[in-house]
């Protein structure tokens, strides 16, 4: 008796943390990863932009009207061009991967969706300058919200105006909120090792 009992305790917490498991391979792993796997093109035109970025300002120099910077020297054809592109190629390799390895867990990424991911990345970037600007903060001064979520906000919003039934099918709430949580995390951790590596001026 005492021991069929005992069977059935351990049968029953058994059963328990696989429920848990099942749980969270559902509400956190999956997205968990999702996130990142969506984010991948938006992530890396930034860091990319800033070893490669320089030379031409988008701007071409020229003031607002408020005598300010339009954009300023931080934001030039180079980085916008070479970065685009390094979010565009990792998002054909994530393309060739889910095709090759058939990743049915993630979401799937097609031209049109990483090209508007890595677009809206930069762009988000550039029309944070261009208020950080008209607020009178020189470049590469802290602006910690924005320069954290300037990319996230560019990229989604580009795909969800140009893409939406890409967006619908893919940024659930759990999805969605592993970005929000991730993105300022992986922001700042690429930013301060950009720092040491000399390839940043601010670690933010
Ligand atoms: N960069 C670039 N072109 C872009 C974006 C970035 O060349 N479109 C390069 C610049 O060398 C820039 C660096 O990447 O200095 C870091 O980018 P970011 O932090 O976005 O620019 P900041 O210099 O901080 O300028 P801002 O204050 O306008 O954000
Ligand atoms: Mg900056």
């Amino acid at each position: 008796m005492f021991y069929l009992s005992n069977i059935n305790i351990c049968t029953c917490s058994l059963l328990q943390v696989l429920e848990c498991y099942i749980i969270s391979i559902d509400l956190i792993i999956i997205p968990l990863l999702s996130a990142i796997w969506i984010m991948l093109p938006a992530y890396l035109p930034n860091s990319v932009a800033a070893v490669f970025g320089g030379g031409r300002p988008v701007d071409g120099g020229r003031n607002f009207s408020d005598g300010r910077r339009i954009f300023g020297d931080g934001k030039t054809f180079r980085g916008l061009i070479i970065g685009i592109s390094a979010g565009i190629g990792i998002g054909l390799v994530q393309i060739w991967c889910s095709g090759t390895f058939g990743l049915e867990d993630l979401p799937v990424h097609t031209l049109l969706s990483v090209s508007l991911l890595a677009t809206g990345a930069l762009l988000g970037d550039l029309c944070k300058s261009f208020f950080k600007r008209r607020l009178g903060k020189e470049r590469g001064a802290k602006w910690p919200l924005a320069d954290m979520y300037d990319f996230v906000a560019g990229a989604l919003l580009l795909t969800l105006l140009l893409y939406p039934s890409w967006i619908v099918a893919y940024i659930t709430l759990p999805v969605l909120f592993f970005i929000l949580i991730l993105s300022p995390v992986l922001h700042r951790t690429v930013n301060i090792i950009g720092y040491y590596l000399g390839v940043k001026e601010v670690p933010w």
